[in-house]
């Protein structure tokens, strides 16, 4: 199975190195327009091959397109990275054209792949290769719930040990719904759990409210202390996500997807629980949010139609 991922910066390499770690694909592309990085990439990742047990053929390819076609499923990076300061919204304008051109050329080589779209702001570059494409909407997904659930559970498992419960990371469980979006995410407190015991019963107020303020402020924290944004949870959440389709192993996760009268909501992409498989997104699970948190669901669908509607010149 041939995954092909759109750039080749930080998020993109970890993401083709992840893959390659996992051997659950034949052959990953890498792609840049930046004359050799992705060519070098590849290359220094293949001589960790025999030390690593990866079967995977890593190429690089300096926007060749013609070297991606036939790929089942396509990941685009591709676009700036937000500085110190900046919000994922402040990104728009740039990546909106970068993601658009990307979209075509893959589609032209690769036209049943199902695209999952890192790009920020990324429910907004997921909702314009959705309408710009014409796509069915189980084949184009964007990448925000998993990452950000993953670091729920990171900041509950901080507060679990600060409770003198020294609590193993893949022992909590925790779901994060709604925008990519540092204000307006939604990390479901009532659903989180430490193996199975809710996450109310075992932890104070005060130390779940400041999971949740650490969890939405997550990718701003890594960005101020690293300059640039994330790269290694991104990387391995995206891996995980082209596994899961690879696989057809129907998993449970939070995508940005199309909605269409799911959660009360039509014609935006947002994250909910989907079942991910060999068709993509193979079912969009309506679960029952409570009081607060629909209020703060909503609160995101505004944000994000907000968003759209800078969309209209790249939609035009
Ligand atoms: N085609 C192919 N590659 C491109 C294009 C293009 N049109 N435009 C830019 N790129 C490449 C750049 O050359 C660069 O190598 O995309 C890569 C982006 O890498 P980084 O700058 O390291 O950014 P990264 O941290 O990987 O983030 C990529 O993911 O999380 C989001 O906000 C982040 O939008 C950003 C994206």
């Amino acid at each position: 199975m041939k995954v092909t991922v759109v750039g080749a910066g930080n998020v993109g390499a970890t993401v083709a190195n992840v893959i390659a770690m996992k051997n659950f694909a034949s052959e990953v592309v890498l792609l840049d327009i930046k004359e050799g990085v992705a060519e070098g990439k590849a290359m220094d990742m293949m001589q960790s091959a025999p030390m690593l047990g990866i079967d995977t053929m890593v190429t690089g390819v300096t926007n060749d397109y013609a070297a991606t076609f036939g790929s089942k499923v396509v990941v685009i990076t591709s676009g700036v990275p937000r500085k110190p300061g900046m919000s994922r919204e402040d990104l728009i304008g740039t990546n909106a054209k970068i993601v658009k051109s990307v979209v075509d050329n893959v589609l032209a080589y690769s036209p049943d792949a199902i695209l999952i779209v890192i790009s920020n702001p990324m429910d907004a570059m997921t909702y314009l290769t959705l309408k710009s494409t014409k796509l069915p909407r189980n084949r184009v997904l964007g990448l925000g719930g998993l990452l950000d659930s993953s670091r729920f559970k990171y900041y509950l498992a901080q507060e679990l040990h600060k409770a003198g419960i020294p609590a193993s990371l893949t022992d909590v469980d925790g779901m994060v719904v709604g925008g990519h979006n540092d204000k307006t995410m939604v990390p479901l407190v009532s659903y989180a759990a430490y193996r199975g015991i809710p996450i109310t019963k075992i932890l104070s107020q005060a130390a779940i409210d400041e999971a949740v303020a650490q969890t939405k402020k997550g990718g701003a924290t890594l960005t101020g202390l690293i300059g640039t944004s994330a790269w290694y949870a991104p990387g391995a959440a995206v891996a995980t996500l082209v596994g899961t389709i690879v696989t057809d192993a129907r998993k449970l996760i939070p995508c940005c997807v199309y909605l269409d009268g799911e959660y009360g909501e039509h014609d935006l992409c947002i994250g909910v629980p989907v079942i991910l498989g060999a068709k993509g997104v193979e079912r969009i699970v309506d679960v029952a949010l409570d009081g607060k948190e629909k209020e703060a669901f909503e609160a995101s669908v505004k944000a994000a139609r907000e968003t759209n509607a800078h969309l209209a010149g790249a939609l035009a």
